[in-house]
C-alpha cells in the first residue's frame, strides 16, 4: 500500500510563524492545477506499489480550491492509481473557508478526514499569529463539519506562543477536548528565518518563552489529552483509538508514498525526491514533461537513520528484531551500545522486542536522535 501527498501551495495570507511553503498570488491556481493534472500521470512509475490507501491534501491551503476543483483531482488520481475504496482521504482545511454547503460538496466527492487548522481557542493569539479567522468561527467550523457527517477530524493547536500562559494553553486544550475532536496535532511554535515572527525576534520585539516554560506545557499536554482517552501516539500527535492519522502513521512505517506539487517530497524505499518550492519553476519544467527537484539515492546508513529518526518519534518505538533483519549484525550491534547510555539516564526504555523514547527523553528527542546516527 502506498499514499498520495498534493500540497497546494496557496494562501490567501502569510500567518507570522509559517515557513511552509506557499504563494499568496492565488492568479496562478489554474495554471497550477492543469500542471498537478500532468504531474499525476508523469510520475505514476515512482511507486513500486501503486495502491493507494490514503490521499492527503496539504498546504498551503486546500480549502481555497472549490469541491469541483478537488474532485477533479481525486478522479485523476482515482483512474491513473488503484485506489482502494475505504482509502482515507485527508484535506487540511481553514476555518474560514469552511461553510455547511461547501463542507457537504467536499464529504460527497470522498473526502472523509479534516484537519482544522485553528492554532489557538484565544482571539488576541489569533491576531498575534496573522491568523484570518477568529474562535468563535473555529468552533463553528468544527461543529458544521460535525453536523453535515464528517466523523474523524483533526485540529492543529500550537502552544508556547509568547504570553500565553499554561493556564491559557490548559483552557485552549480544555476547549479542543469539549468539541468532540478524534484527532489532535499540537505544535510547539518553532521560529523559521523568513517568517514575520523571526524578524520581530530578531529585532527583539518578541522573545522566545523560556524552556522549563515549554516543558510545563508540554506536560500540560501529555495530561490533557491523557484525561481525555487521547494517545499519544506520535511526538505532536494524539488521538482516540482507531483515529490515528493512517496517512502519516505510513511516513512513521517506511510506506512508500508520492509527494506531488510544488515542495512536496516522495520515498519509493531507494530514493526521496525533493520536488522545487516554486511555483514558477515547476510550471515550467511541467511544461517540459519534466519535474523540477532533488533526488537523492538512499544509502543503507540513511536507511538506518531513516528509520531511527521516524520510529522513536512515535509510541512503537524500535523493533530490535526488524532492526535485525532489515540492516543487519553491524547496526544493530552499534545501536545497542549507543543506547545504553540513554537508558542509564533513563531518556529510552527497552520492553521485550521494543526501544522506546521516554517521557523524559522526549523533552530532549531532537538531540539524542542525532547522537544516535550513523555516520
Ligand atoms: C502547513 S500548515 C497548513 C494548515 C492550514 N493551512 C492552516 O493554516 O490551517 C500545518 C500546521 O502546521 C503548524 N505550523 C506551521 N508552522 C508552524 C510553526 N512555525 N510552529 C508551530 N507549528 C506550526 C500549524 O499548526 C498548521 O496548522
Ligand atoms: S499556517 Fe496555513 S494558512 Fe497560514 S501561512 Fe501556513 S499554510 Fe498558509
Amino acid at each position: 500500500m502506498s499514499g498520495i501527498y498534493i500540497h497546494i501551495p496557496f494562501c490567501k495570507k502569510r500567518c507570522h510563524y509559517c515557513d511552509f511553503y506557499k504563494s499568496v498570488d492565488l492568479l496562478q491556481v489554474d495554471s497550477f492545477l492543469a500542471a498537478l493534472s500532468q504531474e499525476i500521470f508523469l510520475r505514476k512509475d515512482y511507486l513500486n506499489e501503486r495502491i493507494i490507501s490514503t490521499i492527503y491534501f496539504g498546504g498551503g491551503t486546500p480549502s481555497i480550491l472549490s469541491a469541483k476543483q478537488l474532485c477533479e483531482i481525486l478522479d485523476l488520481i482515482r483512474t491513473t492509481y488503484t485506489v482502494l475504496s475505504e482509502a482515507e482521504i485527508t484535506m487540511e482545511a481553514n476555518p474560514d473557508d469552511l461553510s455547511a454547503e461547501y463542507l457537504k460538496e467536499i464529504k460527497s466527492i470522498g473526502i472523509n478526514r479534516l484537519s482544522i487548522g485553528i492554532q489557538s481557542f484565544s482571539d488576541k493569539d489569533l491576531i498575534f499569529m496573522g491568523r484570518r479567522h477568529s474562535a468563535m468561527q473555529a468552533i463553528e467550523a468544527v461543529k458544521m463539519s460535525q453536523s453535515v457527517g464528517f466523523e474523524n477530524i483533526s485540529i492543529d493547536l500550537i502552544y508556547g506562543i509568547p504570553g500565553m500562559s499554561v493556564k491559557q494553553w490548559k483552557e485552549n486544550l480544555q476547549q479542543a477536548f469539549q468539541l468532540n475532536v478524534q484527532h489532535l496535532s499540537a505544535y510547539h511554535l518553532t521560529f523559521h528565518k523568513g517568517t514575520q515572527f523571526w524578524k520581530q525576534l530578531t529585532k527583539g520585539y518578541i522573545r522566545e518563552i523560556d524552556e522549563d516554560e515549554s516543558i510545563i506545557q508540554f506536560e500540560t499536554l501529555i495530561e490533557e489529552a491523557k484525561k481525555n482517552d487521547f494517545i499519544h501516539y506520535e511526538i505532536s500527535n494524539f488521538a482516540l483509538d482507531g483515529f490515528f492519522s493512517r496517512h502519516n502513521t505510513s511516513y512513521w512505517n517506511q510506506t512508500e508514498y508520492l509527494g506531488l506539487g510544488p515542495s512536496a517530497h516522495s520515498y519509493n524505499k531507494a530514493t526521496r525526491f525533493w520536488n522545487v518550492s516554486s511555483v514558477k519553476k515547476y510550471l515550467q519544467h511541467i511544461d517540459n514533461k519534466t519535474i523540477a527537484g532533488r533526488f537523492e539515492t538512499l544509502s543503507i546508513n540513511d536507511k538506518f537513520n531513516d528509520y531511527l529518526l521516524t520510529r522513536l518519534r512515535t509510541c512503537w518505538g524500535i523493533s530490535k528484531n526488524q532492526l535485525l533483519q532489515q540492516f543487519g549484525s553491524k547496526y544493530f550491534q552499534y545501536f545497542e551500545q549507543k543506547i545504553i547510555h540513554y537508558i542509564s539516564l533513563g531518556f529510552i526504555e527497552e520492553s521485550n522486542d521494543n526501544v522506546y523514547i521516554t517521557k523524559k527523553g522526549l523533552f530532549i528527542l531532537d538531540s539524542i536522535i542525532e547522537e544516535l546516527f550513523y555516520v
